[in-house]
C-alpha cells in the first residue's frame, strides 16, 4: 500500500531521484510523503501531508549519494508530518521507512522508553530506528543490530533503514514486498519496480525472512534467522518504461482502458504446450479453486461460466479473503487458481498458504512478473498486460478472462478455436475503442454524472461483469453503484428503483438474452433509465452503447464502455480516477 523507494551509490542526485521514484508510486494512493538523505554526514529529512506531486526536485541537494523515501496510508496514527516516513533515531544516524504493520509495536516502544528513547510520532514504525540504535549498542554493526531488531517484530514488514555512518542501506521483509534493481552505479531498493525502471531493468527480489545490505558497491542477501549469506539471480524485467507512463492521456485509467486494444492479443500469446498441460492438470484434479480479490475475483467468477459452458467442467469460485474456510475440501489432488494482478494481494498469498498446507497444487495467473505469487506458484502463467498503475483494475481484468478462457477451451481439445475466438475480439476492441466511440462515452457521463445511484444487471458471465461494472464506479465516482444478476431483481433489488434511475444492461447474442431484455422491460416499467450495453440495439433501450458481438467472449468487450463510463463519471465529477480515495492498489495487508 505505502511505498517505498531508496538508493545507495555513486549518483550525487540521490535526493531528487528518489523524489522521483516516490511520484512514479504515487499510483499505490498515500496521505503523506517523506524522504531522507545524507547530506555532508548529516541527515536531512523532509516530509509532509498531502501529495508530493508540487514538490521541485530541485530543493534536494545534488550533493547526497545516499537517501530513502516513502509515500505513506496512514494506519497506526493520524495523518500528520510527524507521522510520515522517515523515521529517525535520537541523533538522527538511523532513518526507517516502513510498510506493514508491527503488531507487537507498544510493548517494544514501552521497553525503549525505558531505555531511555524519545518518539516523536504515534506510529508502530518509530519503533525499528530506535530498537536498531540499542541493539547497535550490542553488537556495534548496524546490519547485525538490524537483524536482532527483526526478531524481536511480530506482524508483516518491508522496511529501508538507512544508516549515515556507515553509509549503508538495510533492507529487510516479511510478508511486505521489496524489489533491489541493480543499476550500473548503485543500487534502488523499493516496494514497487516503477519506481526505479527508468534507472535499470534488472531486478533481485527479496524473499519473506530475508535481508539485504548494501553500501552501493557491493550487495549481501542473507536469510534473516540464521545470518547465511543467499545467492540471488538478477532478473530482467520486460515492462518498458513507455508502457509505465501516461504518454498522451491524462489519467494512467484512461490510458489503461484504451490498451485493451492490444492486451488481449498480448493475454492469447501463450505457450502452447503449457496452456495443454494445465488444461489437463485441471481435468484431472480432484477440485479446481479459482480464487483472487476485487476484480481479479469477477474474472474468476466469470471464469467459473467459461469453465462450465466452454469446457463442461465445474470449478468453485471463492473470494481470497473467505478461501480459509474452504479448507476441509481441499487434498494433495487439488488445484487452486490465484489470479492477482499485482502477484502481492495478501489475502491471495494466505489462500496459497492454505492451499500448500493441504498439500493442493497451486497455478498462478498474473500480470506482475516475479512478483511473490508469481514466484511462490507451482505453475504460473503471466497475462502480459503491462504495468497497470491506476488503481482501478482494467486491462488486467480483460487478460485475466482471456487466459481463463483460453485454458478452458484446451480443455475441450478447441484451443485453436479459443485462441481464434480472442484474437478476433481483441481486433473488434481495436476497432470499437475509436475517438467517437469515446465521445459518446463521455456524453453519456455528462448527462449522468448528478445521479446518485446507479444500478448495473447481467446474466450468465454477464452477471460477473455487472459486479464489476459496480466496482469500477463506486471506487473512482464514488456514485453508489450495485450490480445484479438480472433474476435476482425481482427478489428485492427493484425496490430501489425510482424515475429515472440509471440502469445498464449488460446483454450478449446468447441463450439468456431474451431473459435480460425482459429485466430491462422490469426495470423500465418501474421507471429506470435503461443504458443497454449490446451488440445489437432493442427498444427498451433509452441509450444504446453498441458493442462487438464476441459471442463467448461478450464479457470481455461489454465491460469495456463500462470501464470508460466509470472513468468520465469520476473526471465529470472532478474526482481524480487514478487516486481514488480510501483505496490501494496493491493491498499487502490482510
Ligand atoms: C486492490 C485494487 C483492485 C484489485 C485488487 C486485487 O483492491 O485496488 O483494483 O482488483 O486489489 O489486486 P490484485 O493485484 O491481486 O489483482
Amino acid at each position: 500500500m505505502c511505498g517505498i523507494f531508496g538508493y545507495v551509490g555513486q549518483r550525487n542526485d540521490a535526493g531528487s531521484l528518489v523524489i522521483d521514484g516516490l511520484k512514479n508510486l504515487e499510483y499505490r494512493g498515500y496521505d503523506s510523503w517523506g524522504i531522507a538523505c545524507k547530506i555532508d554526514e548529516t541527515l536531512s529529512i523532509e516530509k509532509d501531508i498531502g501529495k508530493i506531486s508540487g514538490i521541485k526536485t530541485s530543493n534536494f541537494s545534488d550533493s547526497c549519494a545516499l537517501a530513502i523515501g516513502h509515500t505513506r496510508w496512514a494506519t497506526h496514527g493520524g495523518v500528520t508530518t510527524q507521522n510520515a516516513h522517515p523515521h529517525a533515531n535520537e541523533d538522527e544516524t538511523i532513518a526507517v521507512v516502513h510498510n506493514g504493520i508491527l503488531e507487537n509495536y507498544q510493548e517494544l516502544r514501552a521497553y525503549l522508553e525505558k531505555k531511555g528513547h524519545s518518539f516523536k510520532s504515534e506510529t508502530d514504525s518509530e519503533v525499528i530506528p530506535h530498537l536498531i540504535e540499542e541493539y547497535m549498542k550490542e553488537t556495534g554493526d548496524f546490519a547485525s543490530a538490524a537483524r536482532r531488531a527483526c526478531k524481536d517484530f511480530e506482524g508483516r514488514f518491508g522496511f529501508l533503514a538507512l544508516h549515515t555512518e556507515s553509509n549503508t542501506l538495510v533492507a529487510a521483509r516479511n510478508g511486505s514486498p521489496l524489489i533491489i534493481g541493480v543499476g550500473e552505479d548503485g543500487y534502488f531498493i523499493a516496494s514497487d519496480i516503477p519506481a526505479f525502471l527508468e534507472h535499470t531493468k534488472m531486478v533481485q527480489y527479496l524473499d519473506d525472512g530475508e535481508m539485504v545490505v548494501t553500501d552501493g558497491n557491493n550487495i549481501i542477501f542473507s536469510n534473516l534467522e540464521t545470518g547465511e549469506a543467499i545467492e540471488k539471480r538478477e532478473i530482467e524485467i520486460t515492462w518498458s518504461v513507455e508502457q509505465a507512463q501516461k504518454g498522451e492521456y491524462d489519467h494512467f485509467m484512461l490510458k489503461e482502458i484504451m490498451d485493451q486494444k492490444e492486451s488481449v492479443a498480448r493475454a492469447v500469446n501463450q505457450n502452447e504446450d503449457q496452456i495443454l498441460t494445465l488444461a489437463e492438470a485441471i481435468k484431472n484434479a480432484h477440485g479446481t479453486f479459482l480464487v483472487g480479490c476485487g476484480t481479479a475475483a469477477t474474472a474468476c467468477m466469470a471464469a467459473e461460466y467459461f469453465f462450465s459452458v466452454i469446457a463442461e467442467k465445474h470449478v468453485n469460485f471463492a473470494p481470497a479473503s473467505e478461501f480459509k474456510l474452504y479448507h476441509h475440501f481441499l487434498k494433495p489432488k487439488s488445484l487452486v487458481i490465484v489470479v492477482s494482478q499485482s502477484g502481492e494481494t495478501a489475502d491471495v498469498l494466505e489462500a496459497m498458504k492454505v492451499a500448500k498446507s493441504k498439500g493442493s497444487k497451486v497455478l498462478a495467473i498474473v500480470n506482475s512478473e516475479g512478483s511473490t505469487i508469481d514466484r511462490e506458484a507451482d505453475y504460473s502463467l503471466l497475462i502480459n498486460a503491462g504495468p497497470e498503475r491506476a488503481v482501478a483494475s482494467t486491462k488486467a481484468l480483460t487478460g485475466q478472462m482471456a487466459v481463463l478462457m483460453l485454458i478452458a477451451y484446451a480443455m475441450n481439445d478447441k484451443l485453436r478455436e479459443g485462441q481464434k475466438l480472442l484474437l478476433e475480439t481483441s481486433s473488434k476492441i481495436n476497432d470499437m475503442l475509436n475517438p467517437r466511440y469515446v465521445n459518446f462515452i463521455e456524453e453519456l457521463a455528462e448527462k449522468i454524472q448528478e445521479k446518485s445511484a446507479l444500478f448495473i444487471i447481467g446474466k450468465s458471465w454477464n452477471y460477473p461483469m455487472a459486479l464489476e461494472s459496480a466496482i469500477k464506479i463506486q471506487e473512482v465516482s464514488y456514485v453508489h453503484a450495485q450490480g445484479f444478476a438480472g433474476g435476482e431483481l425481482k427478489h428485492g433489488p427493484i425496490a430501489l428503483i425510482e424515475e429515472g434511475t440509471p440502469c445498464i444492461a449488460l446483454v450478449g447474442n446468447d441463450e439468456v438474452k431474451a431473459d435480460i431484455i425482459s429485466n430491462a422491460i422490469e426495470l423500465k416499467s418501474r421507471g429506470a433509465f435503461i443504458i443497454g450495453v449490446a451488440p445489437e440495439n432493442n427498444e427498451v433501450f433509452d441509450v444504446w452503447i453498441k458493442v462487438p458481438d464476441a459471442g463467448n467472449a461478450q464479457a470481455l468487450v461489454n465491460i469495456i464502455p463500462v470501464q470508460a463510463l466509470a472513468y468520465f463519471l469520476a473526471v465529470k465529477r472532478g474526482k481524480d480516477p487514478d487516486m481514488p480515495r480510501n483505496l490501494a492498489k496493491s493491498v499487502t495487508v490482510k
